[in-house]
């Protein structure tokens, strides 16, 4: 679906569906658009429309019109408008826009400005909203059907207008839609990736589209293969790839404006279990199929290189490198046993007690080798990583482990913003030691109780004393199984991806290296 803007002062708009907003029990909040459609003042649907959350009334003109039809979404009380009531009404009425085959959808920006006050937020960041959540509430799956296709699937509207009655469209308007449209092709990227079948998207899939990527957007990308992820020293990682017959790659991308080459490099590092069996610990089969889903850290990851590479302003953010180890975790005669040691990139060794604690020894190789390889201005891990995290915090909440109390504000602030729910977890010390080995430096796996803790107190070990860390745990949020309306179908939501715009945006990093 395109964005686009129409300007017609005195002249006509023209859309199949426009879209105007109501509180309950008041009139509509567009103004504008009844001067546009006065057929609306008589319309016997409008007294339907009573304003209620969720509600959907679509009034009809004479077809013939500009403007046939408008749909008037109701947002709920006024004095309770939250942001995420006004983006899950658009989504859902993109997606009836779709049910019923329209093909231009019109949204005044006068009714947007109606909305400001209520919503205490002002006209830009509503645009990005609305045109953010009119493209992700669109999504769907459909890559992966056959003859099955055509039934599945009813085509999206063409064309999502924002319609103004001035001459010209503002530049911070105009910009603040294409911020939205730039998010959104990063979150779909992701949606994509996480909901793609562990046999279409394998480790080296990622990696191509890491460089195409590149290519397209002129970041740097390196691929390491496996002899070299050996051959380094990446030993915890290479415990998890070695049994699989799918190759593991890890995969360095590069977002470096021009003069900013010395600066320290904001560095995010996302978990890529293209799929994660167990290995030889093998999870039961029941919910199994889900795990393709392992990799939405990795996801996440590459889709905020996507926003980037779709936002005009990307020269003015920080250097940012994305880390992704990606492999498989495999059972097979090749697969690491439990009890099995090895030593990791960090010269530290591990006992894995359980193979299926593999994220976090795929994550803690890349963690050191940030380090090594930079003086990072901070380090973000993202990662689908404990069924303990959503015991936790439920399905929908994302767990954030930091000592660093800016990166913790800016995080929380970062999803504010964007409506998802990220929530502090404790890296207490007085747990550390449930990680002690009988035979190696640490074992991967702690107490059952606090396992989301644990996980990430395993991370802490590999980060050096004056590095700046945070690990985010969206083992909840990164794949859903009840569809929300910004996520309609099950499946990956991509988090993250906003999260990342947000603190590459916001986050203060020092110029020197
Ligand atoms: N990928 C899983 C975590 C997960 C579970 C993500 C459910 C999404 C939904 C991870 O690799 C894992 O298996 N973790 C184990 C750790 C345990 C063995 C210490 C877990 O959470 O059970
Ligand atoms: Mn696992
Ligand atoms: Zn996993």
């Amino acid at each position: 679906m395109d964005i686009n803007f129409h300007n017609a002062s005195g002249g006509e708009w023209r859309a199949d569906c426009s879209l105007a907003f109501i509180f309950e029990g008041e009139r509509p909040v567009s103004p504008v658009l009844f001067e546009q459609a006065p057929w609306m003042e008589i319309s016997p649907a409008l007294r339907d429309a009573a304003g209620k959350k969720e509600e959907m009334t679509l009034l009809h003109g004479h077809p013939e019109l500009s403007l046939p039809r408008v749909l008037v979404l109701g947002l709920g009380k006024k004095a309770d408008a939250s942001l995420q009531t006004l983006r899950l009404a658009v989504a859902k009425a993109l997606q009836y826009c779709r049910t019923k085959g329209f093909q231009s959808v019109g949204l005044p920006v006068e009714g947007l400005l109606s909305l400001t006050e209520a919503y205490s937020a002002p006209l830009e960041l509503l645009v990005k909203e609305v045109v953010l959540s009119a493209l992700v509430g669109l999504y769907s799956c459909e890559s992966y059907r056959g003859t099955g296709k055509k039934e599945n699937s009813p085509e999206d509207p063409r064309r999502f207008t924002l319609l103004l009655s001035e001459k010209h469209t503002p530049d911070t308007i105009h910009r603040a839609a294409r911020e939205g449209e730039a998010e959104a092709a990063g979150i779909v990227f992701a949606r994509e990736l996480i909901n793609g079948p562990a046999n279409h998207i394998t480790p080296t899939v990622l990696a191509e589209k890491a460089s195409e990527l590149a290519r397209t957007h002129t970041f740097s990308c390196t691929v390491l293969k496996p002899e070299q992820i050996r051959a380094l020293g990446m030993g915890a990682f290479w415990a998890v790839a070695q049994g699989a017959k799918e190759e593991p790659r890890f995969i360095i991308l590069e977002h470096c404006p021009k003069g900013k080459e010395q600066d320290a490099p904001l560095v995010f590092i996302g978990k890529g279990l293209t799929f994660d069996t167990g290995g030889i610990s093998l999870k039961p089969a029941a919910k199994m199929h889900e795990m393709k889903g392992d990799m939405g850290g990795a996801a996440a990851v590459l889709g905020f290189f996507k926003a980037l590479g779709a936002l005009a302003n990307a020269d003015e953010l920080p250097r940012v490198i994305g880390l992704i180890p990606t492999t498989e975790n495999m059972p097979g005669g090749h697969a690491t046993r439990p009890g099995d040691t090895v030593t990791t990139l960090s010269g530290q060794t591990v006992e894995i007690l359980n193979t299926d604690a593999e994220g976090r020894l795929i994550l803690c190789d890349a963690i050191t080798y940030a380090q090594k390889e930079w003086k990072p201005a901070a380090i973000v891990d993202i990662a689908t990583l404990t069924g303990a995290c959503v015991i936790a915090l439920g399905d929908l909440g994302a767990g954030v482990f930091t000592k660093d109390k800016e990166l913790r504000r800016c995080v929380l602030d970062a999803a504010e913003t964007t409506g998802e729910l990220y929530w502090p977890l404790p890296l207490w010390d007085d747990y550390d030691a449930n990680l002690k080995s009988d035979v190696a430096d640490i074992a991967n796996i702690g107490p059952r109780e606090g396992g989301a803790i644990h996980a990430a107190l395993f991370l802490q070990r590999f980060v050096e004393k004056n590095t700046r860390w945070m690990h985010l745990d969206i083992a909840g949020p990164g794949y859903v199984v009840k569809p929300t309306a910004l996520s309609p179908v099950p499946g990956g939501t991509g988090t993250g991806v906003r999260i990342f715009c947000e603190l590459a945006r916001k986050l203060k990093v020092k110029n020197t290296a």
